[in-house]
């Protein structure tokens, strides 16, 4: 059941119709799976009669319903039409493009269909004379008003005697057209990402701690940005009140050391590390174990916190790359260059912090340099947007 696992911006919705091609929709739905795609089936009920439930659940791995009256407590067509990113129906039949074009919802993926604003392709195939008829031609064409893809479907022999236009394409050229409709990337399937976000907090005693700004919106942003793009993802954050990302897994800390610790036992299998996380620079030199009275509370000892990144250099393998960041006020480019070299880093972001704008805030203005320079800049972008610029710099770094 590893195909079960949910990956944001990569799950897939794969309709099929109710005609024959829909035993070649197998192969399509393992070769979206390659390629770094979350798949849920919805079959229409007249499907089932050539390929059958269990096939579905056995190759997606999850659950397939095929009637709004199956699994009725989970609302499976708002659920589903709110999570897929895509929706694909291949093959489409004749009926099923005229319940389609009109709107109707009388069983699950219809219902999904009209539940759902993410793009649509459809894949048809069937008879030339269906295919060729002017009800299925006015279908089309209202569909394809309405924002629909639809593939032209292949010239050539038929399940019966005949011969013409109705085949269901090839599962290559369904990819192609997919992708282009889908205008998603998968490159970085196969990557194992380790980023760290928010900003670590030293006690001072059970109550009060020594701690930033840091919201670990960024870092959040950067795991689904890659998760999306088909890496497989872990989140270290520390403090972050961020909601789950589907399909990351998330190792909550606290302190520095409980930082440290995860880093070790997560960098080793990691071919890319963004240390997003603002670590403290400092903490008590004693915590308290009870709360510190106020009227003691006059000055409290510190002593620097271990530099994460410098003693990962040292582990650091050829294959692997560190992406650092850097929250500056000053002299932006040379601090960022120094803490470049200092670190180890193969790249590192640099914002300028100095009005305070860019804790918590969703926008971020700053630049990507590695050990050559700036390569890239945004001024006010959302933090995802920063993310897959990134992400990009990375892969170029990868070659
Ligand atoms: O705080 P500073 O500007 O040095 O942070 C630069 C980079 O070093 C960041 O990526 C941060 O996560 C990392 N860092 C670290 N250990 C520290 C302080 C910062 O790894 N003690």
């Amino acid at each position: 059941m590893s195909q079960a696992v949910s990956r944001p911006g990569r799950e897939v919705i794969l309709g099929i119709g109710g005609g024959i091609a829909a035993y070649k929709a197998c192969d399509l739905l393992r070769r979206l799976q390659d390629d770094g795609f979350s798949v849920t089936v919805v079959p229409t009920p007249a499907a089932l009669n050539f390929v059958g439930t269990s096939t579905w659940e056995a190759l997606s791995g999850r659950p397939v319903y095929s009637q709004v009256w199956e699994n009725v407590p989970g609302v499976a067509h708002v659920s589903l039409a709110a999570d897929a990113r895509f929706i694909i129906i291949a093959p489409a039949t004749a009926d099923l493009l005229a319940r389609l074009a009109h709107g109707r919802a009388d069983d699950l993926l219809t219902n999904v269909v009209l539940a759902s604003d993410a793009p649509k392709l459809l894949v048809p195939a069937m008879h030339p004379k269906m295919w060729l008829n002017p009800a299925t031609i006015a279908n089309v064409e209202t569909l394809r008003s309405r924002g629909f893809h639809i593939m032209e479907p292949e010239v050539g022999r038929l399940t019966g005697p005949d011969s013409g236009v109705g085949r269901f394409p090839q599962t290559a050229n369904i990819l192609a057209r997919f992708r282009e409709v889908a205008g998603s990337k998968a490159d970085l399937l196969g990557k194992r990402v380790l980023v760290t976000a928010g900003g670590t907090r030293e006690a001072i005693d059970p109550v009060r701690y020594i701690g930033n700004r840091s919201s670990g919106k960024q870092g959040f942003a950067i795991a689904a940005a890659a998760a999306a793009r088909g890496a497989s993802v872990s989140l270290i954050a520390a403090n972050c009140d961020l909601p789950e990302i589907n399909g990351v897994e998330i190792i909550r800390v606290e302190s520095t050391a409980e930082l440290r610790t995860a880093l070790n036992s997560e960098f080793p299998a990691s071919d890319v590390l963004i240390m997003c996380a603002a670590v403290a620079d400092a903490r008590p030199l004693q915590t308290s174990g009870e709360k510190i009275k106020k009227e003691f509370l006059k000055e409290i000892a510190l002593t620097p916190t271990p530099d994460l990144l410098g003693e990962l250099k040292v582990l650091k393998k050829a294959t692997q790359l560190i992406v650092g960041f850097a929250a500056e006020t000053q002299d932006l480019d040379a601090s960022a260059s120094s803490k470049l070299v200092a670190k180890g880093l193969d790249l590192i972001y640099v914002n300028d912090v100095s009005d305070g704008a860019i804790f918590g805030s969703d926008l971020t203005s700053g630049t990507v340099m590695d050990k050559n320079g700036p390569l890239v800049s945004v001024e006010d972008v959302p933090k995802d947007t920063l993310a897959n610029v990134l992400l990009d710099q990375l892969l170029l770094q990868i070659g």
